[in-house]
């Protein structure tokens, strides 16, 4: 809370969030006239169509107590005490998308494996509508197994991470195919589709060019070839992410550098904006002719874990460009729902509620150009 609090003595301001966010955010008019402030978009999230295309991964938490060091090695021998599986990767910004209250339509493949059973059974408990993923026999499910060990009464930390599944896998013509026929012959076409790339092939460039029709907001979140998908309505890749993408580096006191990299971003995506999450230093806002908005991180200084922090960014984001919002009222509830998440534990999800909740409490800080 210290960051908010020092933004707000700056400026100055009782406002509280809503009105600041007027101010700043802009507001478009629904489709009755009436004017959408942050708050009634969140309150129009529910039941919005949002289509996910991308790769499904499985993140699993393996909990073990600190037992004692080992004498066959210097490693710690832990007792074991649960383990756990959630949707991660495309799976999870489907699983933050449903948090919020939208109807999901997820896209992509998992194996004929008990990963990818699991992720099938994961999507079926949260209503998460599943039709859409095919099921490839020549593809391995990706699990990212994180080990964490603590005290019986301490907060457990992770030590080492497993991942199983190949980068890069192929993806077969025929289940392309058949992902693209599924989300042509949709009878209740998304509103918006996010596109989370991780590397596994399911969501290709070429693919997403297929796509017909065209939904109205596309947003992107690519790991490693985020300038290769052309013609998004907006991408929210990390800072490291664009830097590696340009081969060049920012220093985090250099606005003008960062203004530099989001401005090349979003011409390279040919978007109408981008957006730059930066971790505990918030995100920006590159929208065409306008100057950078930044937003300070928001929450402060409670941090339990940030896995999977990303994926609930694009999905508020994404839902409030499809509940009607404007790029900068989306970013700012993004910016909470991102702020909110790395509060908890896991790979976890934020709901409408919470948002609002956050909004009325503890309105963060207004953005700064
Ligand atoms: N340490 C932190 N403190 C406060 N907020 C954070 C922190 N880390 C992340 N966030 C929030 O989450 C957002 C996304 O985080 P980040 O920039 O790390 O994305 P990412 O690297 O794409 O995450 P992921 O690991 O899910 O891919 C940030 O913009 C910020 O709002
Ligand atoms: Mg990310």
């Amino acid at each position: 809370m210290r960051a908010r609090a020092a933004v707000r003595a700056k400026h100055g301001s009782r406002d509280s969030g809503a009105a600041a966010a007027a101010i700043h955010l802009g507001r478009r008019r629904s489709s009755r006239g009436e004017e959408l402030s942050v708050a009634s978009l969140v309150a129009r999230f529910e039941g919005l169509p949002v289509g996910v295309l991308g790769d499904l991964v499985v993140d699993e938490f393996v909990h073990g107590e600190i037992a004692r060091v080992s004498r066959e090695a210097p490693v710690l021998i832990l007792d074991f005490k649960s383990s756990t599986f959630t949707p991660g990767g495309g799976a999870n910004a489907a699983a933050n998308l449903r948090a919020l209250g939208a109807r999901v339509q997820v896209y992509g493949r998992v194996g004929r494996d008990e990963p990818g059973r699991r992720l099938l059974e994961l999507f079926e408990e949260k209503r998460i509508d599943r039709t859409g993923i095919v099921r490839d026999p020549s593809y391995q499910t990706p699990v990212k197994t994180r080990i964490l060990a603590g005290g019986a009464h301490t907060s457990k930390q992770q030590i080492v991470r497993i991942d199983r599944g190949p980068m890069g896998q192929a993806l077969p013509r025929a289940v392309g195919r058949a992902m693209l026929a599924r989300l042509r012959t949709r009878v209740s076409k998304p509103r918006a589709l996010l596109v989370a790339d991780y590397g596994f092939g399911a969501a290709p460039p070429e693919i997403l060019a297929a796509v017909r029709p065209q939904p109205a907001i596309l947003t992107l979140d690519s790991r490693f070839r985020v300038l290769e998908f052309h013609g998004v309505t907006a991408a929210t890749p990390n800072v490291a992410e664009v830097e590696h993408a340009f081969g060049v580096r920012v220093r985090d006191d250099d606005p003008a550098g960062l203004a530099r990299l989001g401005e090349r971003l979003r011409r390279a995506l040919g978007a109408p904006a981008a957006v730059i999450t930066r971790g505990s230093r918030g995100m920006s806002l590159f929208e065409k002719e306008r100057r950078p908005l930044h937003f300070a991180p928001f929450g402060g200084d409670e941090v339990a874990d940030v896995t999977g922090a990303g994926d609930t960014v694009i999905s508020a984001f994404t839902l409030a460009l499809a509940a009607g919002g404007t790029f900068p009222q989306a970013t700012y509830l993004a910016n909470i729902a991102g702020g909110l998440v790395v509060m908890k534990r896991g790979t976890a999800t934020v709901s409408g509620k919470e948002i609002l909740r956050a909004l009325d409490q503890g309105p963060p800080a207004r953005p700064e150009r």
